[in-house]
């Protein structure tokens, strides 16, 4: 089997059939358009946005609605509980420049599963099926779901989950291969993604533990899914994408720069600026500090260091220290 070179998900077509995925915190606007200029990505979700919430955000003026991506499609993720959210949030976003709508299976923070969301209403078969009819019912865009695989792999459950997506028209399944107790303790369950892939006839965007191009091919070819999509290790390296790309389809793209981790720190802290409003600033760059650190042998250093920065200003002087002194450090 051959590694496939782009994906299509209803009328969208994706090259190359690398996603990034939805991050709360994290996958905002400017992160992005980080990820955008760096290359090889092929498809972006926003971060979780509670439908309740988006009925009430301006398009013009909320940092949860923006998008600024040139060229890359976006799909807007969405908490829902109830089918009766829906048609507000979609008069919302069909003012944005939304091009597909996910709808969020795998969240299982307490406060939104005790409510009926995320993980709670995958298991909710009903439930979540009257919600993605109303979903289907309101837009043509590409309705997808993700999802992980709930407290057990109940494949019982799971065909009949399936075949009610397909019923009610969802156009691609991403599947996190995760239990919901997993949590990032055990490794991804790939095994999941290929028996899902298995049971459907839409496209299966695989998730969990892809890092680098070998992880990427492995994942394509031990679960045949049609697509891969990468997390924490696109926060780590932005980059990421634009590397497997090079690796894996090389005829596709020019060779990969040398970075500067210097360069797409200071390009972050810009971006950050001129989209998000100031009290936000800081704090979304000290979650992507986080993972960013992880690629310097004395990363925690650096990590500390803007944890401990009470302005923007501050935090960018001390990483850049940091940078310039241990750059050679990279583990990358
Ligand atoms: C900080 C953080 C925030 C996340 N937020 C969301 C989210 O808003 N919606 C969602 O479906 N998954 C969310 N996830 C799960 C990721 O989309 C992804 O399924 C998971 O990180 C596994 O992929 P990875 O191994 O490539 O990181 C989040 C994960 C992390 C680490």
């Amino acid at each position: 089997m051959k590694v496939p070179d782009s994906l299509r998900i209803k009328d969208l077509e994706i090259v190359p059939p690398l996603v990034m995925a939805p991050m709360a915190g994290i996958t905002h606007n400017p992160f992005r358009l980080l990820v955008e200029e760096m290359g090889g990505c092929g498809l972006f979700y926003t971060e979780m946005l509670s439908a309740a919430a988006v009925a009430n955000e301006s398009p013009e003026k909320s940092f949860y609605l923006q998008n600024h991506l040139q060229k890359t499609p976006l799909i807007y993720q969405l908490l829902i509980y109830e089918p009766s959210q829906v048609p507000p949030a979609i008069e919302r976003l069909k003012e944005c420049r939304c091009q597909g709508i996910d709808l969020n299976l795998g969240c299982s923070a307490p406060a939104i599963v005790k409510k009926g969301g995320g993980i709670a209403l995958m298991q909710d078969r009903d439930r979540c099926a009257s919600v993605l009819r109303e979903l289907r019912s309101r837009v043509n865009w590409p309705v997808t779901v993700k999802l992980r695989l709930g407290e057990k792999a109940d494949w019982h459950y799971m065909e009949r989950l399936c075949g009610m997506f397909e019923e009610e028209g969802v156009d691609a399944i991403v599947v996190h291969g995760r239990l919901k107790k997993d949590r990032f303790k055990r490794p991804a369950r790939w095994e999941f993604i290929r028996k899902i892939k298995e049971m459907v006839s839409v496209p299966v965007i695989g998730n969990g533990d892809v890092t680098d191009a070998r992880s990427a091919k492995s994942m394509f070819l031990e679960t045949k899914c049609d697509g891969v999509m990468i997390g924490r290790a696109a926060v780590k390296k932005p980059w990421v994408f634009r590397e497997i790309v090079a690796r894996l389809w090389p005829y596709k793209s020019e060779p990969l720069p040398e970075i500067s981790f210097l360069r797409v720190y200071e390009r972050y802290v810009e971006l950050l600026t001129s989209y998000l409003p100031e009290e936000r600033r800081l704090g979304r760059l000290k979650e992507f500090t986080a993972y960013f650190a992880q690629n310097f042998q004395f990363g925690h250093t650096m990590w500390r260091l803007v944890q401990n920065s009470k302005t923007l200003d501050e935090a960018l002087k001390n990483a850049t220290d940091f940078l310039t002194k241990h750059a050679n450090r990279a583990t990358y």
